[in-house]
């Protein structure tokens, strides 16, 4: 393991440009509403976890994709300004950034992101980068790009010994083989009944058994399941077997986005500095909760500082 202040974290995923639209409830479908004001910042969630691991003082590099387009240069600019090693993001020719359509509205936000580039960061992108995989001591990974990308760091870390943190957003279906190489999971409540084939759980019920669908996870052979319940904290899986939680912080509620992304970050630097699953818990909610303060996706992430000085 590196410096223990200071590990070293490689991050599999997405860059998109936001375009970000404040509104005081979404549009029901067929619906216009005004909405309050519109901003375009950096994001997808490669890049957003990228810069919070690097505003939380890690070592960091993104292994991504980028369009021959203003946006992409815009995304790794200001990547680069965060101190996140972008030398390991391909540029696409002919092809169109990641765009994500925001709307942030009633303390919450949904997105619709158009994958472009992110879609050409293929398996064998990750395959030039073993031995960065090898000398890691996390590797970060979610779901923007295509399956058997997420699927190939995942192998190349598990056959390394590199701790293995899946965000699974957006979920899909992974193969059956890949559970066990992964060390921990950090679903929220939707990715979770995806993964778990049990999407009826968030229909007609007023509380969905995260308890069960976290089980059959790790009945699958994920090590960790960490699930982000929103304001409802964190709930996962003890050593002896006990479903936990973990209470949210409570914050003023700004914008939301990048929540998720906050979480997983910080609990793969603290994991990489060796922490024990609780305490490295308790760190990503205090910066879950903090990211949530303030506009913008990356713009939220806290730094150390920030994080040991709050609650
Ligand atoms: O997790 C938040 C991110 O999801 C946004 O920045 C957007 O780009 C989408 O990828």
């Amino acid at each position: 393991m590196s410096d223990r202040r200071c590990p070293q974290v490689v991050v599999i995923g997405s860059l998109n440009m936001d375009l970000v639209t404040r509104a005081e409830r979404a549009p029901v479908k067929g619906e216009t509403v005004l909405g309050q004001g519109f901003d375009m910042v950096p994001g997808g969630k490669g890049a957003n976890q990228a810069v919070a691991l690097a505003k939380l003082n890690a070592e960091c590099t993104l292994i991504g994709a980028r369009g021959d387009d203003d946006f992409g240069g815009q995304l790794v600019k200001s990547l680069d300004q965060h101190g996140v090693n972008t030398s390991k993001i391909k540029k696409v020719p002919g092809v169109t950034t990641g765009v994500a359509t925001i709307v942030v509205a009633e303390e919450d936000n949904s997105i619709i992101v158009v994958p472009g580039a992110n879609f050409h960061c293929t398996p064998e992108d990750i395959e030039k980068e073993e031995e960065l995989i090898r000398q890691a001591d996390v590797v970060l990974i979610q779901m923007e790009i295509p399956v058997e990308t997420v699927c190939k760091g995942i192998e190349l870390a598990a056959k390394h010994g590199t701790t293995v943190v899946l965000n699974p957003a957006p979920a899909r279906k992974l193969p059956a083989e890949i559970y066990s190489r992964i060390d921990y999971l950090t679903p929220n409540i939707t990715e979770l009944a995806i993964l778990a084939g049990e999407e009826a759980e968030l229909q007609d019920k007023p509380e969905p058994r995260y308890e069960k669908m976290m089980r059959a996870l790790a009945d699958n052979g994920v090590k960790h399941v960490i699930t982000t319940l929103g304001e409802e904290g964190a709930a996962y899986l003890a050593a002896h077997g006990e479903i936990l939680t973990m209470p949210a912080y409570p914050v003023h509620v700004i914008d939301t986005t990048g929540a998720g992304d906050a979480f997983s970050a910080a609990l793969a630097f603290s994991l990489g500095l060796g922490k024990p699953q609780k305490e490295a818990i308790e760190f990503a909610s205090k910066a879950a909760a903090l990211s949530v303060t303030r506009f913008g996706a990356q713009a939220g992430m806290p730094s150390l500082a920030e994080i040991e000085n709050a609650f």
